[in-house]
C-alpha cells in the first residue's frame, strides 16, 4: 500500500513516514517545504515539493503514484500567527487543501486523515474532554482545522470522500533513538523550549500563569509521545482502508502534566536546574486540556506506550542534546 503524507517533512509528518516504511508501507511526500526538513526522511520515501493547493503538482503526483490512502499533515501550527494573520490560516489550512481532496477524488482515492487539534474545542467547559464536548474554537488556528474536519463531513456525504480526524492533545518527544525529533523555527511547543533552556540554548524557559486552579498553580497539558500518536494513525488508517466509516477521535493519554511538573522531569533529565521565569497567564490559555481517549482506545485497542512524562522527556532531551540547533 502506499501512502500520501502532505508535509510530511515536518515533525510529525516525518516521523509517520519512517513509521509507515517500517511497518511495510510505501510513503510519498509532499511539502512545500516551508517548515520541513529534508534530512528527517527516510531514503525510501520520495519527496514531492510543492503546495498541497497546487492542482497541477497534486494531479502529477496522483498520476504518477498508485496512492491508496492520505495522511494529511500540511498546515500551518502556530496559534499566535493565526490570531495576527487568520487570512493566512483560512487559505492554507482551510482553503487550499480543497485541491488535494479534489484531486482524491479525480483518482478514486477515498481514505484520508487529517491532523486536527483540541483547539477546536476552545475553552473546555468540562475535562477530560470528550469528541462531543461543545466546539467553540478561540483562535483561527482552532477555527482552521474545525472547518476543515466539517469540510470532510461534506466531502463523505457528497462525494464518499472517507476520512479520520484525528484531535491531538500536545504531541511531544523524539524518537526513541533520539535520531529525529522536533524541529520548529520558531519553537512555541513547551517541551522543546524547557529542554533548549536546560541545554543553554536558549536563555530562560517562561512559566506562563502560575495562579490557576490547578494543583501547583500552573496550568494541565495533555501529552502524547509521537510514536503513540503516529501508531494511532496506522490503526484508524487500516481501519478506513478496510470499510470502517468516517468519525473523528480525540489522541491524548487522558492524564494532565503541569508546566512545573515537565520542569522537574526536565532538570532531572539535565542533571541540574536551569533559568525558570514565572509569568502572567496568557490571554486564551485554558488551564487544564486533557482529553478523554476511551473511544480511540476502546474502538482500535490503541494505547500509549511511551506517553509517559519520564519517557518523553528522556527522548526530547536525547535529540536535542545531539542536534543543539535541530536540522538546521
Ligand atoms: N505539533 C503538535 O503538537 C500538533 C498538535 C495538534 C495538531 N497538529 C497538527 O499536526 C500537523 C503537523 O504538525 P507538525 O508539528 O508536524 O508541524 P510542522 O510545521 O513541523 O509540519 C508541517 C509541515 O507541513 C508543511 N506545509 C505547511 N503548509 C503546507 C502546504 N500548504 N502544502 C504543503 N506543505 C505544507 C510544512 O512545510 C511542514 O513541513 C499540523 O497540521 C498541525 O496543525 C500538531
Amino acid at each position: 500500500m502506499k501512502i500520501l503524507v502532505t508535509g510530511g517533512a515536518g515533525y510529525i509528518g516525518s516521523h509517520m513516514t519512517r513509521m509507515l516504511i517500517a511497518r511495510g508501507y510505501e510513503a510519498v511526500v509532499l511539502d512545500s517545504m516551508e517548515y520541513g526538513h529534508k534530512e528527517s526522511l527516510p531514503a525510501e520515501a520520495p519527496l514531492v515539493v510543492g503546495n498541497v493547493a497546487d492542482e497541477t503538482v497534486v494531479k502529477k503526483l496522483f498520476s504518477d503514484h498508485h496512492i491508496d490512502g492520505v495522511m494529511h499533515f500540511a498546515g500551518y501550527l502556530q496559534v499566535e500567527e493565526s490570531v495576527r494573520f487568520p487570512i493566512k490560516y483560512m487559505k492554507n489550512n482551510v482553503i487550499g487543501p480543497v485541491t488535494l481532496l479534489q484531486c482524491m477524488r479525480e483518482a478514486g482515492v477515498k481514505p484520508i486523515i487529517f491532523s486536527s487539534t483540541a483547539a477546536v474545542y476552545g475553552n473546555p467547559l468540562t475535562v477530560p474532554i470528550s469528541e462531543d464536548h461543545r466546539k467553540q474554537p478561540v483562535s483561527p488556528y482552532g477555527l482552521s482545522k474545525w472547518a476543515f474536519e466539517e469540510l470532510l463531513r461534506v466531502y463523505d456525504r457528497s462525494y464518499g470522500i472517507k476520512s479520520i480526524a484525528l484531535r491531538y492533545f500536545n504531541a511531544a518527544g523524539a524518537s526513541l533513538d533520539g535520531l529525529h525529533g522536533e524541529s520548529h523555527t520558531p519553537e512555541t511547543h513547551l517541551i522543546s523550549l524547557a529542554c533548549q533552556a536546560a541545554l543553554g540554548l536558549r536563555a530562560h524557559f517562561s512559566i506562563f500563569g502560575t495562579d490557576y486552579e490547578t494543583p501547583d498553580g500552573s496550568a494541565l497539558r495533555d501529552y502524547i509521545h509521537i510514536e503513540d500518536l503516529c501508531d494511532a494513525h496506522i490503526k484508524v488508517l487500516e481501519a478506513l482502508i478496510s470499510g470502517h466509516p468516517s468519525d473523528v477521535y480525540n489522541v491524548g493519554t487522558g492524564t494532565g502534566t503541569s508546566v512545573r511538573e515537565v520542569v522537574a522531569e526536565i532538570t532531572r533529565a539535565a542533571g541540574h536546574a536551569f533559568p525558570v521565569t514565572e509569568a502572567g497567564r496568557r490571554a486564551g490559555d485554558p488551564p487544564i486540556l486533557v482529553a478523554d481517549p476511551a473511544k480511540i482506545m476502546k474502538e482500535f485497542g490503541w494505547k500509549p506506550a511511551h506517553s509517559d512524562i519520564g519517557s518523553i522527556v528522556t527522548s526530547a532531551m536525547k535529540w536535542h542534546t545531539s542536534h543543539p540547533k535541530g536540522y538546521a
